[in-house]
Formats: structure tokens, sequence, C-alpha cells
């Protein structure tokens, strides 16, 4: 691939996972108590680090974590998604390049997530090394048109190493 040249690069990343009982909740890396049913993944399921990763590649066009973590590999079944993040990450900083701000949206029909949207943006910003000020959480319900997934969507500035 050749160097990017823009000084600024917009990446969108999205995630869905449907929901079964039985399994754990977990969003930005925080536990949602009282969520009467998880993700069903390969992985654990975390729909937001999926999307802010996939997010961070597609800003620099470096391909989505799909190609770096095949979910027909053995060896990621159960994978830690904080992992997938740092190392999507550290390949923007290889690549000369920052987060500089995210905004991401879940959309999930129960439970509320509002309460928790502080420690959401607080751990997110904590694994990309941003103030949490630089996370912006939203939550929407699907209004009942999706109530057995979990969808995320997610924005991210990557700002070139200098400017
Ligand atoms: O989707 P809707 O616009 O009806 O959501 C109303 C509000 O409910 C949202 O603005 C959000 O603050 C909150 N919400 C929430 N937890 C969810 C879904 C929505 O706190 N799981
Ligand atoms: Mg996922």
């Amino acid at each position: 691939m050749t160097v990017p040249s823009l000084p600024y690069r917009i990446g969108y990343g999205e995630d869905a996972h449907r929901l079964a009982e039985g399994r754990p909740l977990v969003l930005g890396g925080v536990p949602i108590p009282h969520a009467e049913r998880g993700a069903v993944a390969h992985s654990d399921g975390d729909a937001v680090l999926h999307a802010v990763a996939d997010a961070l590649l597609s800003g620099l066009a470096l391909g989505d974590i799909g190609h770096y973590y095949p979910d027909t590999a053995p060896e990621h079944q159960g994978l830690d998604s904080r992992v997938i993040l740092r190392d999507s990450l550290a390949l923007v900083r290889e690549w000369g390049y920052r987060p500089a701000n995210v905004a991401l949206v879940v959309t999930l029909d129960r439970p509320k997530l509002g309460p928790l949207r502080a420690e959401i943006a607080r751990t997110v910003a904590g694994l990309l090394e941003l103030p949490e000020t630089e996370v912006g959480v939203s939550f929407k319900t699907s209004e009942g048109l999706a109530p057995d997934h979990v969808q995320v969507r997610v924005t991210v500035l990557l700002v070139r190493d200098g400017e």
C-alpha cells in the first residue's frame, strides 16, 4: 500500500451480534449488568470494540478485523476484544496516525444503557489512550425492529503524526 497522504482520515466501522440467553453482554469492555441476553459470537462478542477496531482499520484502508482474526480460526475462540482493538491501534500508529475522536452508536432495545454511558466512554477512551471527552457514546432502540440484535456503528477521526 502507498503511504496515505491526507493529514486527516475518517474511519467507519459496524458490528452486529445476535442476542441469546445464557451469555454475558459486554459493550466497550463494560459488562452490562441485568442484561437478560448476551451476544452470540466466536470471540467475546463485544460489538463496540469490534466496530471501533474496524473503524480504525478502515480509516487507513487496512482491511477489517476478520482479515486479521478470521472467525474460522480455533485460536480466536473466546478472544478478548481488547486485544483486537490494541492490535488495530498499533497498526494505525505504525502507519503514522493516531485517533483523535470517536463517535459510537449502540442500537439495543433492552436494557437501558444510559446509566453506563460514562463508563463505556471511559473504558473505550482508555483503550485508545484518549481523554474520555473524545469518545461520544449514543444509544438507540431499534423501536422493536431488531429486538434480537445488538448493533454498533462507529466513526473515528485519524490524525497524521505532526498535525
Ligand atoms: O431509540 P429511541 O430514540 O427511542 O431511544 C430513546 C433514548 O433512550 C435514547 O436517546 C437513549 O438515550 C436511551 N436508550 C438507552 N438505552 C438503550 C436504548 C436507548 O438508554 N438500550
Ligand atoms: Mg463482533
